[in-house]
């Protein structure tokens, strides 16, 4: 088969190298966006000049028949022709004839590929943004739900002070929040177009780069042909911004492992985001939890690679920068799949209120309180401090809590200790009286879903 670049060369490629070297297998996900680009391109070259008007008809209508033959499988692409651009060209040429050959005028493989990507992403990221509110839209109808509902809060995974369990959701409702911004503040820089910018110099022909980019939706033109090809930190952000987002997402996913284990026993997940084990009747395993927190290996490892490809690169293009597409579409794909199961797992999820209540009575995680409540009465808050640790001591040796303890046995620790204390201690006070802004307390949280709700609307 003959190469569209094959004029200089008076060998075949050596098998094994045409595959090696073929993009074919993975980009040819970008068709709709390089049939795009080549829409907008031959637009502009009939606008200036270029080619006539029909010619630029005739062009467009082939690129659309080509596009609706690949959506009906009808055509099939082949290594031969190395990547998605030559592909498309062929596919053109085979449709319409020489007049085919007269897309590449003014435009190079590198500028080309460089808008594939910015297209792809810029669509990709818009989605994800999407994806993102309906995980927070998800994150708000539990934590509605679960103003009153109090569990133990952690630190270290040790018992710390009792907590709104919509407080707790609400925490990753914010992580969400700021990765969401970091893609919308992405959507600046993905929204370059580099198309005119040629092989890396720019073209002798008289193009207009802001038509086509007015065409695609890009909202600037790069103003130096040497990055517009050479580029791909938009990529990096995206990873970045991804990597970040997987982190969050893997925190909140281990916690759902831990909550539905029979230790916990906080939630339940619903069946259908579960599966069984093949020799253990009885299991029900929390497999979409512990595989959003596994998947955010990928997403790194994407990054990293990326970021290791593009390190000490002379400018302009190189074809190293072939290996910047599986990782995109694969963080791309993983993101998106991740997000549309998180969303709806959070939404049937049982919370087992009563284990949450049943929990934080039988530890000691009001201590605090009764510290604080000494400070009230006047105790410096390191002697309260003092006095607390040794109730607790005391409490662990006669395995009784800080409600189980009588007048009598709080009286020989601290004077200052009056029948109020029992009141202070209930779980639903001590989360009550955390009210400074953005604390626990029923109230704050409550003004909290409000500003999460205004934040969901900006
Ligand atoms: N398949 C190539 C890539 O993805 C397209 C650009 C090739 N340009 C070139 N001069 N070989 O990077």
């Amino acid at each position: 088969m003959s190469k569209l670049w094959g004029g200089r060369f008076t060998k075949e490629t050596n098998k094994l190298v045409e595959k090696e070297t073929a993009s074919i297998s993975f980009d040819q996900k970008l068709a709709n966006e390089d049939i795009q680009g080549s829409i907008a391109h031959v637009n502009m070259l009939a606008t200036t000049g270029t080619v006539t008007q029909e010619e630029a008809e005739t062009i467009v209508n082939g690129l659309k028949s080509v596009q609706s033959k690949l959506n009906n499988n009808e055509l099939a692409f082949s290594v031969e022709h190395e990547d998605i651009h030559m592909n498309i060209e062929k596919f053109l040429i085979d449709e319409i004839g020489p007049l085919g050959g007269k897309l590449h005028t003014g435009r190079s493989r590198n500028d080309q590929v460089a808008t594939d990507m910015h297209l792809y992403l810029k669509k990709h990221t818009e989605e994800i943004i999407e994806l993102v509110k309906s995980t927070q839209e998800a994150i708000l109808i539990i934590s509605k739900e679960n103003v009153e509902t109090i569990l133990p809060g952690y630190t270290h995974l040790q018992r710390a002070q009792p907590i709104s369990f919509a407080h707790h959701m609400l925490a990753y409702f914010w992580m969400l929040q700021r990765d969401k911004e970091r893609l919308i503040d992405s959507l600046k820089r993905v929204s370059g177009s580099p198309l005119g910018a040629g092989a890396l110099a720019g073209t002798t022909f008289p193009i207009d780069r802001h038509q086509v980019a007015n065409e695609l939706g890009f909202d600037y033109v790069y103003p130096n042909s040497m990055d517009a090809v050479s580029d791909r930190d938009f990529i990096l952000e995206f990873m970045s911004v991804s990597s970040i987002m997987m982190m969050h997402i893997s925190r909140l996913a281990e916690e759902l492992v831990i909550w539905s284990s029979q230790e916990f026993q906080f939630i339940e997940l619903d069946d259908s985001f579960c599966t069984g084990s093949s020799i253990m009747p009885q299991k029900k395993n929390p497999d979409v939890p512990e595989l959003l927190r596994a998947k955010t290996g990928r997403v790194y490892g994407n990054l990293i690679g990326l970021l290791t490809v593009l390190k000490g690169l002379p400018l302009a293009y190189n074809k190293d920068m072939q290996e910047d597409k599986e990782g995109m579409f694969d963080t791309v794909e993983t993101l998106e799949a991740s997000l549309m199961m998180l969303a709806p797992m959070i939404e049937t999820m049982t919370v087992k209120k009563d284990n949450m209540k049943q929990a934080v009575s039988e530890d000691y995680s009001n201590a605090t309180d009764i510290a604080d409540y000494l400070v009230t009465k006047g105790v410096p808050f390191r002697q309260a401090h003092e006095v607390i640790g040794k109730i607790v001591l005391y409490g662990i040796d006669n395995q009784k809590y800080l409600l189980d303890l009588s007048m009598e046995e709080y009286k020989t620790f601290s004077d200052h200790f009056e029948e109020d204390i029992y009141h202070v201690l209930a779980p639903e006070q001590v989360v009550a009286n955390r009210h400074s802004f953005g604390g626990t307390s029923q109230t704050q949280v409550k003004e909290q879903l409000e500003l999460a709700m205004q934040a969901m609307n900006k």
